[in-house]
């Protein structure tokens, strides 16, 4: 077996992981980096397969890169009571609260309050003449304004823009490898959106009104109906969870689609490919320069000749996984028109993703927008693109493109 190095993340890798990727799948697919003191998985089985190993847990107090924030603040709470990190019967019961309120009906049901916001924000994108950054436009507040239909949040007009922002820091704190600065701006924005969350509930308790934290407190059977620290809890772990991430599949797909224009023809050409493209955006390229969950052994695992001991850390890659030629064929081309085989990309097992229905909607709408008011002779301006690296993910905060 070739001596493969351990990854060292520099600007070269950020910019291109994936030939460091294929390497470590190839000769060391279950790799140790010392300077990240972490395993890194890179095949599609073994990542699939510790998706749902109960011995890897989602806890981050198991690990030793753990650093606690200042006690009192919700991100000390979050970290210890989320439904994310409960114990799998817990887990269940609060995931079940809210996940009927995703299942496919459901994102059917919401689906013209989706296309309303898509066209909200497409709207003044039509018979544009100029430069237009379509992040800041386009792909950044629709993801925001729609989990904001959803939860109720932000309450009051006139604050969507505080919470835009606040979405953006939230999720800082949930990025591993993030500096503390970033994560301590994280963990302010956690509170303010709390003390939102916490004022709403209060509202929503005495007068109902058609929102999910509304149902979340009024339940049919009065018992069962959530206290306002669980609602916070949920609520925060939605906007961490469902904006910034759809914002970045929406913008990636763009991206992509303007850097290989025959897929962007042949969508054009078909729009009907809109959906495919989604799934193939997020099969080809997540963002993130690992592309990987993190997990934390909570005994000794044995994988492929290594053994993982118990509180070490491993990053599932589901980028890796997703260019294993052992799943997919010609696994480095972008091709919407590829059958979208089994994906890891919203996770597998117990904690799969709860939004993956209503992402994959939204981003499918924000294609098929784009098509309409994008002309075929739009240019992507590649050199503006500004990057923003945050621990091992790095993605666009621009989309710089110009209408002629
Ligand atoms: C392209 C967009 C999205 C991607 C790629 C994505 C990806 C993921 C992944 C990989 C997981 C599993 C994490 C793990 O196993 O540790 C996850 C969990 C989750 N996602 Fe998403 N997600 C997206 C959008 C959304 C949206 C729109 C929502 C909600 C409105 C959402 C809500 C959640 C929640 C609540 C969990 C935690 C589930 C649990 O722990 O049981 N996500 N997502």
């Amino acid at each position: 077996m070739p001596n493969v190095k351990p990854l060292e993340i520099s600007e070269a890798y950020l910019a291109d992981p994936f030939p460091k990727l294929a390497e470590m799948r190839e000769h060391d697919p279950v790799h140790w980096s010392p300077t990240l003191d972490t395993w890194i998985v890179t095949r599609f089985e073994d990542v699939r397969q510790l998706f749902s190993d109960p011995r890897m847990s989602r806890d981050r107090k198991l690990s030793k890169l753990y650093t606690p924030p200042k006690p009192g603040t919700w991100a000390h709470r979050f970290d210890s009571e989320s439904f994310a990190n409960m114990d799998p019967q817990e887990h269940r019961r609060l995931r079940n609260n809210i996940a009927a309120g995703f299942k496919p009906k459901a994102v059917a049901r919401m689906e013209q309050q989706v296309r309303d916001v898509v066209e909200q924000f497409a709207a003044p994108l039509r018979g544009q003449t100029d430069r237009v950054d379509l992040v800041s436009a386009f792909t950044s507040p629709i993801p925001n304004t729609v989990i904001g239909r959803i939860t109720g949040i932000p309450p009051y007009p006139g604050d969507e823009e505080r919470f835009c922002d606040l979405a953006q820091d939230v999720i800082r704190r949930f990025v591993w490898f993030a500096d503390s600065e970033t994560r301590e701006r994280g963990e302010r924005a956690l509170d303010e959106l709390a003390e939102w969350v916490g004022k709403l509930a209060d509202e929503r308790r005495h007068q109902r009104q058609e929102d999910l934290v509304s149902d979340l407190i009024h339940t049919d059977e009065e018992a069962t109906g959530m206290t306002n620290d669980e609602i916070v809890m949920l609520v925060a772990s939605l906007v961490a969870a469902g904006s910034e991430t759809t914002t970045l599949g929406a913008t990636t797909a763009l991206r992509l689609l303007f850097e290989n224009p025959e897929q962007f023809d042949r969508l054009r050409a078909n729009p009907k490919l809109a959906r495919n493209a989604v799934h193939e955006t997020l099969r080809f390229d997540f963002g993130a320069a690992t592309g990987g969950i993190a997990r934390f052994a909570s005994e000794d695992v044995p994988l492929r000749g290594k053994v993982i001991r118990k509180g070490d850390m491993v990053m599932l890659s589901s980028a890796a996984a997703h260019r294993d030629p052992e799943r997919f064929p010609n696994p480095n081309q972008f091709d919407i028109t590829r059958e979208p085989g089994e994906s890891l990309a919203f996770g597998h097992g117990a904690h799969y993703c709860i939004g993956s229905n209503l992402a994959l909607q939204e981003i499918t709408f924000i294609l098929e927008a784009a098509l309409d008011f994008l002309p075929a002779s739009t240019r992507l301006r590649s050199d503006e693109i500004e990057w923003e690296t945050i621990g091992l993910m790095r993605r666009p905060s621009t989309l710089p493109v110009s209408f002629t």
